[in-house]
């Protein structure tokens, strides 16, 4: 099962109201999303994910809690569309906890886990074409580069793309960790376990999830009822920078405006920020739950 991270400290700061309306961008196997279906009575919950495999495990987990939620089959890219679609214009709360779950990485067949033999994948939506096999095999050696240094800044990007475009075609994630290693010095791949951030630089780029995140954010806020919250929890410290930058641009006066006796509506800030620092993990939650140590929760309230 996946454990949920700073699950109390979401719900608390997402100021639920009975019969408000929340979505859950990251559904999941569920856990956030319960507790949220809990807090309401006459409210609804829309939740989103791109794994069928999670939609339908939460359903059932849903499903015993009440009625009052809509699971939608759809990356969070598309938010307002597939909200718009079924009628919601405004919502009183809207949560995202980035990144995968334990059941996707576990899964073997899924091709996430760098510790376990399968074909190259990582694809999050089963029905997305695009897998780790074509930018494995597919990309030239600068773009397999650029995506490891920029994405896991492996100090040994270059030579790491250079031995993958050599030994193509690869196609299983145990040849791929063959590569890898025999690409960085010997103490290095003991000590550093590169393998680990290539293959996450590469789950990123299969599924875009930068692009996405820094395409949706900006319609969370614009889909908040004032007085509205909005909680993100990040695993990266590239998505943690696309969260505090979008929120600072949108939590401050513009400078164009700056100084102004009246500031017209539109540049007034959107936003303010709930916590000017992000909220961690207690050391208890970082003991019981080893992949909560890199997670950093943001929130924001619609003003
Ligand atoms: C960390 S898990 C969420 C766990 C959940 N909060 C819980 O407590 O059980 C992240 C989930 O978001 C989904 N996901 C990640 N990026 C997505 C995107 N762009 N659109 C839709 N779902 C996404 C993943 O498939 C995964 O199931």
């Amino acid at each position: 099962m996946h454990k949920s991270v700073l699950l109390d400290e979401c719900i608390e700061n997402l100021n639920i109201k009975l019969d408000g309306i929340y979505v859950d961008c990251t559904l999941g196997y569920g856990g956030h999303s319960e507790k949220i279906l809990n807090c309401l009575t006459t409210g609804h919950l829309y939740a989103f994910d791109q794994d069928m495999e999670a939609i339908e495990f939460s359903k059932e987990r849903l499903s015993k809690v009440s009625n009052n939620f809509t699971l939608i089959h759809s990356n969070f890219v598309h938010l307002t569309e597939k909200l718009n679609e079924l009628g919601i214009s405004k919502v009183d709360g809207i949560l995202f906890d980035l990144g995968f779950s334990s059941p996707q990485i576990d899964d073997a067949e899924r091709g996430f886990s760098f510790m376990k033999d399968a074909k190259l994948d990582m694809r999050m939506n089963k029905e997305q074409k695009f897998s780790a096999y074509n930018v494995v095999n597919d990309y030239s050696e600068n773009d397999l580069a650029l995506v490891f240094f920029k994405y896991a800044e492996e100090k040994f990007s270059r030579s790491i793309a250079k031995n993958i475009v050599k030994a193509r075609p690869i196609s299983s994630t145990m040849e791929l960790v063959d590569v890898i290693k025999r690409s960085v010095p010997t103490k290095y791949a003991i000590t550093r376990h590169p393998e680990r951030v290539i293959f996450q630089a590469i789950r990123i780029e299969v599924n875009k999830e930068l692009d996405v995140l820094g395409d949706a954010l900006p319609q969370a806020i614009e889909l908040l009822n004032s007085g509205g919250r909005m909680c993100v929890i990040t695993f990266h410290s590239l998505e943690d920078r696309i969260v505090k930058q979008t929120f600072k641009i949108n939590s401050e006066i513009n400078d164009l405006v700056r100084g102004l006796p009246i500031i017209p509506d539109e540049y007034k800030p959107k936003i303010k920020l709930v916590n000017k620092k992000p909220i961690l993990p207690s050391d208890k939650e970082m003991n019981e739950n080893s992949r909560s140590k890199s997670a950093k929760l943001r929130i924001i309230e619609r003003v």
